[in-house]
């Protein structure tokens, strides 16, 4: 583990505009920067670096965060190898935490094994390239399938000689241990001397995520058959075959940024690919593809085409495909290629415009795929478009997502020209028990904060709107003087809860640590006993009233990612004397950064509009700060009284006979004490429910 000491001088001494100035090209903007968002193709810069506030936002895509954030967003590296990268960056020694024993023995043991690996590489690598024999046998036959020098050195592509121990003697002349050559499989032991695995073979390294070399695939020279084609490393603690995907080192960048992953078999596919201009591709190696692989693409992107190759044995690889992306709830294309073709062969024989368009024009989404290649021999027999019908509707019943299962329905329905309802009974038989828990957990999450257009909830004063995009986010009705929104993107149902439950956030991490005088409302017995309302004016840190308030009626935040953001920036306020957003930033957690990021580059968006000359945005009105904090936790505390009257008006019992009169008298204190936050907010409310 980095240790935390380490973490915080990456964080103090990072720049974030530096940091992001590696890999966009930035434009001074006032006390921002700007430039092209590197996370989508757009023409006119619409991505922020602020390096006040030590923050990044990207308004195409809504992205945000950190130094951190950005090279986990933008590079694909996990959390510690974004703070390894920075330490690399700006020359901070990186200091481990203690591990136990087992635990330090452990990483030594694999940190062993990805030196010799990463050695064999570049062994395999400089005898393709400058051995005689490299040469005359590896390198001529990767320019015989047309790979060029650029590609070779992209994929590291190497050559193991026809000698039996080449590899291992070279190794260990250098000071590597047998043992690690043989952990990691490239050394085959034998008493008396052990050998190199791969003998006489064009070598593919197998690389991480992040670059670290897993293993390889060896490659054959002649067309002897009895001899296997690739033979590939053992698993081995570092190389779990079934974790890994070939190429997703060389196309994680192209796979976010092209919000797709093409998935096909071989290593020379990807290559292939890679060389006709199209990166967004990896391998499962010909093993089937498994849940881990298909996660590992998950986190890139949730769209995958699966490419499979004119053969029998391809479209059954391609067809069990399908249903597991589809369970891991992502999209599935299919595209095949012309009978005896492979993506590396179709590649090779066109142009790169050619081949995008025929990648465009072939896929498929997985109905119309089944649909096409079923179709034909089920059209005149009534069993096997049965068949053909049950197994489209299995499919969709992987897909967790209940409106896209639906759309597919519809499509299947359309296809297959059946009634909809048959198929929905059918869809409904396979997943009775998942309907009925998304069902649950969807009613959940809807409660009646849900409000249509044109009614009128309570005004709140500067309210700070949201991402345009995000239908939970844009201005309710009701907030005419904030107007920064063009018309269209207003919607239709907004979720009122939520602003204020954002705008929370927004005054904590704004002005938590202000002092303000507040008005405090309390009871006081008077010398006669009588219990009497007092309100008094106390002074106190905007972050205290706030926790305060919320926890007299002991209310959670409704949306899970804000209340864990509000405990700990909670907790900061607690630990942290004098609290800095700067500070708070630089540690803000991955998780947190998107949400945070948008509440506070709203500001930012004004200047953005500014550069285009387009539309400027009218600031909020200016209240006090008080007024503000007391308004939005009385806002947010009517809609939280609000949804405990509804839920008790939906308990009433309906039965003439029943006795309602403690729900009732629940009622009417609830009722009570809304008019109350109604008058604390200066008018009237109607609760409408
Ligand atoms: N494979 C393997 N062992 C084999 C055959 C295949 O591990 N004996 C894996 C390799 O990862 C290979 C993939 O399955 O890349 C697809 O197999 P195939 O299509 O036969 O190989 P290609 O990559 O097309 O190789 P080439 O074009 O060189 O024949
Ligand atoms: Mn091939």
């Amino acid at each position: 583990m980095i240790s935390q000491s380490t973490i915080d001088s990456v964080f103090e001494t990072a720049r974030v505009e530096e940091v992001i100035g590696d890999f966009v090209n930035l434009k001074r903007a006032g006390s921002n920067f700007k430039g092209l968002s590197p996370f989508s193709d757009e023409r006119s810069p619409s991505f922020m670096v602020s390096p006040a506030k030590g923050i990044w936002k990207d308004f195409s895509t809504g992205k945000g965060g950190n130094s951190v954030k950005f090279l986990m967003e933008h590079s694909q590296f996990t959390y510690p190898e974004a703070i390894r990268y920075l330490a690399r960056k700006y020359n901070i020694e990186i200091e481990e935490t203690e591990q136990t024993d087992a635990e330090k023995a452990m990483t030594d043991v694999r940190e062993s094994m990805y030196l010799v690996s990463e050695f064999a590489k570049d062994y395999f690598h400089k005898t393709l390239l400058n051995s005689e024999e490299g040469k005359a046998i590896g390198l001529s036959y990767f320019k015989e399938r047309g790979f060029t020098n650029e590609t070779i050195k992209k994929f590291s592509l190497g050559y193991s000689p026809e000698t039996w121990d080449a590899l291992t003697k070279e190794a260990l002349g250098k000071g590597y241990k047998l043992e690690f050559l043989e952990s990691t499989g490239l050394t085959i032991p034998r008493e008396d001397r052990p050998f190199d695995r791969f003998k006489g073979r064009v070598m593919f390294p197998i690389e991480s995520m992040s670059g670290r070399v897993l293993g390889f695939g060896g490659r054959i020279l002649t067309n002897d058959k009895k001899a296997a084609k690739y033979l590939n490393s053992p698993e081995s603690d570092i190389y779990h075959k079934s974790k890994v995907l070939y190429g997703i080192f060389q196309a994680k960048q192209a796979i976010a940024k092209q919000n797709n992953c093409y998935l096909v078999e071989g290593y020379t596919d990807v290559i292939q690919f890679n060389q006709a201009g199209i990166e967004n591709v990896v391998a499962s190696s010909g093993t089937a593809l498994t849940p881990d692989q298909i996660r590992l693409i998950n986190r890139l992107t949730r769209n995958i085409t699966v490419l499979f190759d004119g053969d029998a044995a391809g479209l059954r690889a391609a067809i069990r495909g399908i249903d597991l992306i589809l369970e891991e709830g992502m999209n599935v294309r299919v595209c095949s290629f012309p009978q005896g073709e492979d993506p590396d062969s179709f590649a090779r024989k066109n142009s790169h415009d050619d081949l995008v368009a025929y990648l465009e024009e072939n896929s498929k989404d997985f109905i119309q795929f089944k649909a096409s290649i079923l179709m034909n021999e089920a059209k005149n027999d009534p069993i096997k478009k049965a068949d053909l019908i049950r197994d489209m509707v299995t499919s969709i019943s992987k897909i967790p997502d209940r409106i896209q299962r639906e759309v597919y329905i519809q499509e299947c329905a359309r296809i297959m020209d059946i009634s909809e309802q048959v198929l929905v009974s059918t869809l409904a038989q396979l997943i009775q028990k998942d309907i009925a828990e998304a069902n649950k957990k969807q009613k959940q999450e809807q409660k009646p904060f849900e409000v249509v257009r044109n009614n009128q909830p309570p005004k709140n004063t500067g309210f700070s709107g949201g991402d345009p995009d995000d239908p939970r986010t844009g201005p309710p009705e009701g907030y005419e003087e904030y107007s920064g929104y063009p018309q269209e993107q207003q919607v239709e149902k907004v979720d009122i809860l939520y602003g204020f439950e954002r705008k929370i956030i927004e005054i904590l991490l704004l002005y938590g640590s202000v002092e303000e005088s507040f008005e405090d409302v309390f009871l006081k017995a008077d010398e006669e006993g009588n219990i009497k309302e007092v309100s008094e004016k106390r002074q106190y840190k905007v972050y205290e009233k706030i926790y305060l308030s919320l926890q007299e009626d002991e209310v959670e935040l409704s949306n899970a990612l804000f209340q864990s953001i509000y405990t700990n920036i909670i907790d900061f306020y607690n630990q942290n004397e004098i609290f800095s957003l700067d500070k708070y930033l630089m540690h803000l957690q991955p998780e947190f950064a998107q949400e945070v990021t948008n509440i506070l580059m709203e500001d930012e968006k004004v200047v953005i509009h500014n550069w285009e000359g387009q539309n400027i945005f009218p600031k909020h009105k200016n209240v006090t700060i008080e007024q503000n904090v007391s308004d939005s936790i009385f806002s947010l505390r009517w809609f939280l009284v609000s949804a405990i009257i509804a839920d008790l008006k939906n308990s009433l019992l309906t039965d003439p006979q029943d006795d309602n009169s403690e729900v009732l008298m629940m009622v009417v204190d609830y009722s009570k004490l809304l008019n109350n936050f109604s008058k604390k907010l200066g008018r009237v409310v109607v609760p409408y429910h």
